[in-house]
């Protein structure tokens, strides 16, 4: 008997559970989801007596599965790596919240006569006591691990009992310490499933792959034969075959085949492919081929439910990875629900199967009582992998196993990955903290900078300080486990990263940090329903925004990371030439067959012709020289710009035909230049009244064509009778989760704090009026500094555009990067669309900039707002080359970065969440010569030098009007 004393601080495996078998399909099952008593307590002291045995009411219902404090009971945390409870393993509080679970069910005769049937949890945190008919079956400990229980000899007929007690907290809970909400309950499917005697319930099917043969090695629990019918193939179970004529499994061209295992009693099958991984010659393979993995990094999530997902959930998310032309994702941090890993299989993607693993506050802390390095744990943890990989090794789709995630090193580590070795030596096993790689087969890190990853790429890295360690490290391929860190706007640098990571065989790949924001719905005080992150539910200790972190926002949505990663990852290249472009293909398995490529000519970006462009089809790595078709180039052209689209030609599974999986654009001919005056220049306009009507607001005022300039500002007021304020110099943006980075005192942000880049004031030095022009000069620094910067605004008109013509001289220590070099026009709020020719059609940044193209765009804009979970600069659209806001129409000599908003810049640093942001009395209309990069220092390196953002001399002519 098992008493709440003792069983919260256990530390050994599962009890009374069976040992993990490798599931075929096609078994009768019985799903226990939907309405289950509950009754919940706030500690764990406090139990409901004799509810297991069906005594009392339950108090009241819940669904399963979930997680109740998603159901009303209880508060959601959110910790990176804090443990939410003293350090004092393995004991927990008695503030400890328990679910206590139960309803009846029944089991249909003929599962009672014959053979057994096993109770099935795929997933409940953290840990739980089960009893069916009252009597108790042992304890569940392992949050994200399937367990079962043999169940047949406490069946009976009619109505059964089972009730299951939940803790929040348990001895576990010291090796579940991923970054993620602590969310509790039954969040996974929980089912009955029948074995009938004589039918094979654990069947193993190893395969490989080599020069067009399989090999296939089925295994079962009973004895009998297997036969994919599809290759009109039958063998003995136990007997290694191999196959002529198989299709290989990869991730692109996910081929699988149905295995029928026939036992003495009847038939299931296990869908299967034919692939083999290895690591040669320090260089990861599939099917033989050097392989990168463009991965991502994904936790099960759910704004609403939490962990608790529905299969649409996560078919959702495959697509969204796969259309993302994304090959990989790595299962942080602990083992998916089976389904996940069935549509890797069937939509083609590789996966880093991860342990549930993790005691990260022991590394922020210290290694003191850390369990990887404690004999009290050792059966546990091998047993957690034990669950892992005997429950998901039939899936073609894992590539790797992974023994969990930032838990430091210890010989538990190395014991887990002996017994993974000996139980299925078909995969190299990942593991990042295994720094000196002496038990993992690649070597793996995390936001490694991009410097120290040129180093690695060539094998160059710093020696370690033992030298047999150095050389069998250096012999390994590297895998970036995460990096690309998508907290917020960003994350910059991927396209450097992505090169590379291709220039060496030695690079595995990398995976970005992470697919979902994970912040969870809820409301603030002012009753707005917000993205909720650490802070917003109650909690004592929490991590902030730090869970939102995805490429795409909590509710799926996508982040303009998204289309960033897209377009880095993108399989075909295109490089222009002077009259042809070399097309290549970065498939690593497949040829290029369902492609089509399209092209367009635009006249300042208007389309004036299109076609196909004949490319013949490329094999995996090949390249192919195509000639421009022949390109019109007329007198009077504009900006001629030739774009290729790269397609799917037929339908996939994981896209429809048409999915544009690459882009590239070539800018034939610039054009004349955009900015001049159209007729000779009309004088400038001092007002002078006299007389008993005299305006003395008009005295300020001087005239330029259309603009009026306050004379003792030296900025624009009205412009062709549309009310303006500005152009104002800009040196700040409302920092990003980037800019403000892990570590407030080294923050960028925090410099342009310190350097008042945020509270800039402004000075007239001075104001002339010569003939056809006004000029302006103004100097701009903030209170309590000398630094500042002397701005000369020249303004004069052809009657119907002012121009501006401005140089930007900073005076003093300028050696801190500033956030942009730009200018603020205030607009009438009625200026509510926005039309450019420029890039778009999303948000677009220095070092974030392969999904931007040149286009002509329209939007409302609200919609050119993105919504970061907690707000920050953002919705810049690049490369604009004239923009048209309400009716007022800014064309500049270069083209600069666009970024139109209803928010200040400080209303956007200061407020929490999204929701709460209110469009003020203005439009804030921004129009930057560049701004910093963006980088990922909210959890790995800031922007690479050259999007570092120093502010030098600059000049920049801009010519606005009201559209006639
Ligand atoms: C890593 C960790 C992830 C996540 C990420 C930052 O160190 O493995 O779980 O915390 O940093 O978002």
């Amino acid at each position: 008997m098992i008493t709440p004393t003792d069983y919260l601080e256990h530390t050994g495996p599962p009890l009374g559970t069976l040992p993990p078998r490798t599931a075929p399909d096609g078994l009768p099952a019985l799903d226990l989801g939907g309405c289950w008593g509950f009754s919940w307590s706030a500690d764990s002291t406090d139990l409901p007596e004799g509810f297991e045995a069906g005594r009392g009411e339950a108090a009241a219902t819940i669904d399963v599965p979930s997680h109740w404090q998603l159901q009303g009971w209880g508060r959601p945390q959110y910790t990176n790596s804090q443990y939410p409870f003293p350090l004092d393993v393995p004991h927990v509080p008695f503030e400890n919240e328990v679910g206590s679970y139960r309803r009846l069910f029944e089991v249909p005769q003929a599962w009672r006569s014959s053979g057994r049937v096993l109770l099935r949890f795929e997933g409940v945190d953290s840990t739980a006591v089960v009893w069916v008919n009252g009597v108790q079956l042992g304890l569940l400990v392992g949050s994200r691990l399937t367990h079962e229980f043999d169940v047949t000899e406490h069946l009976k007929a009619g109505e059964n009992l089972i009730a299951v007690r939940v803790h929040q907290w348990s001895a576990s809970s010291y090796i579940e310490d991923q970054d993620q909400w602590w969310l509790s309950g039954i969040f996974r499917e929980v089912s009955l499933r029948h074995l009938p005697t004589g039918v094979p319930s654990d069947v193993r099917v190893d395969t490989d792959w080599a020069d067009g043969a399989g090999s296939i090695t089925v295994t079962a629990d009973v004895p009998g034969r297997f036969e994919i019918s599809e290759l009109g193939f039958t063998g003995e179970l136990g007997e290694p075959v191999t196959i002529q004529g198989v299709l290989p499994w990869s991730a692109e061209s996910p081929q699988l085949y149905d295995v029928t295992v026939y036992g003495p009693s009847g038939a299931v099958h296990v869908r299967t492919g034919f692939r083999s991984v290895s690591v040669s010659d320090g260089v990861f393979r599939v099917n033989g081929a050097r392989t990168v993995l463009r991965g991502v990094n994904r936790h099960d999530f759910h704004p609403l439910r939490g962990r608790a997902l529905t299969r649409q959930d996560m078919l959702d998310d495959v697509l969204a990875i796969k259309r993302a032309n994304l090959n990989a994702l790595r299962t942080s941090h602990y083992p998916p629900p089976p389904y996940l890993l069935q549509l890797c299989d069937q939509y083609g993607l590789y996966v880093i199967d991860e342990c549930d693993l993790e005691t990260h506050g022991f590394i922020d802390v210290d290694p003191e009582g850390n369990p990887v390095d404690d004999p009290r744990w050792t059966q546990a943890l091998v047993s957690r992998m034990g669950s892992m990989v005997t429950r998901d090794r039939n899936h073609p789709c894992i590539v790797m196993w992974s023994l969990g995630n930032e838990a430091d090193t210890g010989f538990n580590l190395a014991a887990m990955a002996a017994w993974t070795k000996s139980a299925d030596p078909s995969r190299p096993i990942q593991y990042e903290c295994d720094r000196e790689t002496a038990y993992t087969d690649v070597w793996s890190q995390m936001y490694t900078p991009h410097q120290e990853l040129a180093a690695i790429a060539q094998r160059a890295e710093p020696a370690l300080p033992d030298l047999a360690q150095d050389a069998r490290r250096r012999a390994k391929p590297y895998l970036l486990c995460e990096y690309g860190h998508a907290m917020g706007n960003g994350p910059g640098g991927l396209l450097e990263y992505r090169d590379l990571i291709e220039s060496s065989q030695r690079c595995a790949g990398a995976f970005v940090w992470e697919l979902i924001d994970q912040g969870l719905t809820t409301t603030d005080a002012a009753g707005n329903t917000i993205v909720g992150y650490g802070g917003d539910l109650g909690e004592v200790l929490h991590s902030g925004n730090f869970c939102c972190d995805g490429l795409l926002f909590a509710d799926r949505s996508p982040s303009p990371g998204m289309a960033q990663v897209a377009a880095v990852n993108a399989p075909i290249r295109l490089a222009f030439g002077t009259d042809s472009i070399v097309i290549s293909s970065a498939y690593d398995h497949t040829g290029t067959a369902n492609l089509s490529y399209r092209w367009t000519l635009t006249d300042n970006g208007i389309e004036v012709d299109a076609g196909e462009l004949p490319v013949p089809v490329l094999g995996p790595g090949d390249q192919a020289d195509v000639r421009f078709p022949e390109i019109p180039r007329g007198a009077d052209s504009g900006e001629l710009v030739f774009t290729v689209s790269v397609q799917l030609a037929a339908e996939a599974a994981w896209a429809p035909a048409g999915h544009e999986i690459a882009f590239a654009q070539h800018v034939v001919s610039a054009g004349p230049a955009r900015v001049q005056l159209r007729s000779p220049a009309v004088a400038a306009t001092v007002f002078q009244q006299d007389g008993p009507d005299r305006d003395s607001s008009l005295e300020r005022i001087v005239s330029v064509g259309p603009a009026r300039i306050d004379r003792y500002t030296g900025m624009l007021v009205e412009l062709g009778g549309v009310t303006l304020a500005g152009p104002r110099l800009e040196l700040w943006r409302a920092p990003t989760d980037n800019d403000r980075g892990p570590d407030e005192a080294t923050a960028v942000a925090s410099a342009w704090s310190r350097l008042g880049l945020h509270r800039l004031t402004h000075r007239l030095t001075h104001l002339d009026v010569t003939g056809p022009a006004v000029t302006a000069v103004i100097r701009t620094a903030a209170a309590h500094r000398r630094d500042a910067v002397v701005t000369t605004y020249r303004w004069s008109s052809d009657g119907q555009q002012a121009l501006c013509e401005i140089t930007v001289e900073p005076v003093g220590d300028w050696t801190v990067p500033v956030g942009r070099i730009g200018w603020v026009l205030e607009q009438p709020p009625e200026h509510d669309t926005v039309a450019w020719y420029g890039g778009g059609p999303g948000e677009a940044y220095s070092d974030s900039r392969a999904a931007s193209r040149l286009g002509r765009y329209e939007s409302a804009v609200p919609s050119l707002h993105t919504p970061y979970a907690r707000p920050q600069e953002n919705g810049q659209r690049l490369d604009v080359r004239w923009a048209q806001v309400g009716p007022l129409r800014i064309t500049g000599d270069r083209p600069f970065g666009l970024t139109v908003s209803p928010y200040s810049r400080r209303q956007l640093a200061e407020t929490a969440h999204n929701a709460a942001l209110r469009p003020e009395d203005r439009l804030f209309c921004h129009i930057d010569l560049a701004q910093h990069g963006l980088g990922s220092a909210s959890c790995g390196p800031g922007p690479l030098p050259e999007d570092v953002l120093l502010l030098t001399p600059q000049t920049f002519t801009l010519a606005m009007e009201v559209a006639p």
